[in-house]
């Protein structure tokens, strides 16, 4: 029988899986804007909430292990890497070493894991990384399946692969257990291009107008009302971005309102694509529908915490009227699909707003903010009132279903 790890050992390598999750999960959330790539970005999204929960089953299986400072005592090539990943320089760059090197190593990794611990004796870390092996084999699917039909819009990728993957290489790789060699690589000389002051999208896509973006009355003119409706949703990708954009730049939070805000961003997600089936269904394609680049790019002059704060303690309570009258008016007119849809927006803007509550204090107090949460959940009314370029929120601020 071949010599298998210590539970020291193991405890060493299952930090380094959680950590290069938790990179995973940062890179793609401060990337996330920054993808023109329509598929790219929803792809993101699903893998963002992924690599953050992978990670807070790892850290839930350290703590069993009696770890209760997973990214302590890391080595430092290994936070190189976590590093390294944000200063990739457009969306080829991002693919290649988050997908076909971290997470390449990893499913390797989590493949090879019951041959390298006790598995008679540690089945819960073996069902840990067994559990996590569908899904990272699906990520490097998509990955390899999507990469080549847009590597040749970015030359010179090979390069950064090479450098992150030496990075890696040099440390052991995924595990930690091969050969080490002294690695350094010089971020000085690349740009950080995070975190994205504007959402990026294809050039030749329709930019919303808020001057053309009339409500239809939805007993008047029902089908109207409905695609002006999923629209909207379908723009829901910029609610994603604003919090990939806030993930990114909240680092010192508890990884608890990590892992919450990776699951609102893929939220926020599925409510986009809700918005793209329903488009779809009625006869419209996504690249068709004007994008609402402009309400990702005016919060982004604000700090983060205020992003958050807008976002999750007015803009979320806000929507809920609407939310429930059209679900309502849909039932009313037999539009069972429509009406399915929005129950389960309704049913996750619940969530979100109450991580919210739970998150704007903690985030007033970790930088230092002397409002209450109340306060400042007024003077971003205020703002919201000044600043959308979307009617629809100025109508929800005043209360209007
Ligand atoms: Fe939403
Ligand atoms: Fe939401």
């Amino acid at each position: 029988m071949s010599e298998r790890i210590t539970i020291e050992q193991n405890v060493e390598i299952l930090k380094r899986y959680a950590y290069l999750e938790r990179a995973c999960m940062r890179t793609l959330a401060g990337w996330l804007p920054g993808v023109p790539e329509w598929e790219a970005k929803n792809q993101f999204g699903l893998h963002i909430w992924e690599s953050a929960d992978a990670a807070d089953h790892l850290r839930a299986r350290l703590r069993e292990l009696r770890n209760h400072q997973p990214e302590r005592g890391l080595s430092p090539a290994l936070q190189q890497v976590f590093t390294a990943l944000d200063y990739a320089q457009n969306t080829a760059e991002v693919i290649a070493t988050v997908y076909l090197v971290v997470k390449r190593a990893l499913l390797h990794a989590y493949r090879n894991h019951p041959e390298v611990t006790w598995s008679d004796f540690d089945n819960p870390t073996v069902k840990v990384t067994e559990s996590l092996i569908a899904q990272t084999e699906a990520q490097v699917a998509w990955a390899e399946r999507y990469f080549p039909t847009i590597a040749e819009g970015y030359p010179g990728w090979e390069s950064w692969r090479d450098t992150v993957a030496g990075l890696l290489e040099s440390d052991g790789g995924a595990m930690g257990t091969g050969p080490k060699v002294e690695a350094r690589v010089d971020l000085d000389a690349r740009p950080l291009l995070l975190p994205w002051k504007e959402c990026q999208r294809m050039p030749d896509w329709p930019i919303f107008d808020p001057e053309q973006d009339v409500e239809p009355d939805r007993k008047a003119d029902p089908e109207g009302h409905r695609l002006w409706r999923f629209k909207h949703y379908l723009n829901e990708m910029t609610a994603s971005e604003t919090l990939g954009s806030i993930l990114w730049m909240t680092p010192e939070m508890p990884w608890e309102y990590q892992h919450n805000v990776a699951r609102h961003l893929w939220d926020e997600i599925r409510h986009s694509q809700l918005g793209q089936t329903r488009i779809q269904q009625l006869g419209l394609k996504i690249e068709e529908v004007p994008q609402v680049v402009q309400i990702y790019n005016v919060m982004m002059t604000l700090p983060a915490v205020d992003q958050y704060a807008l976002l999750t303690t007015v803009i979320e309570p806000n929507g809920m009227p609407e939310k429930r009258a059209n679900r309502e008016h849909w039932e009313d007119i037999h539009d069972d699909i429509s009406a399915a849809a929005v129950s389960y927006d309704w049913s996750d803007e619940n969530f979100h707003i109450r991580w919210g509550q739970k998150w704007t204090p903690v985030l007033l107090e970790t930088y230092g903010y002397d409002e209450t949460p109340e306060q400042i959940k007024e003077r971003m009314e205020a703002w919201l009132l000044e600043n959308t370029p979307v009617k629809m929120q100025q109508r929800h601020a005043h209360g209007i279903a």
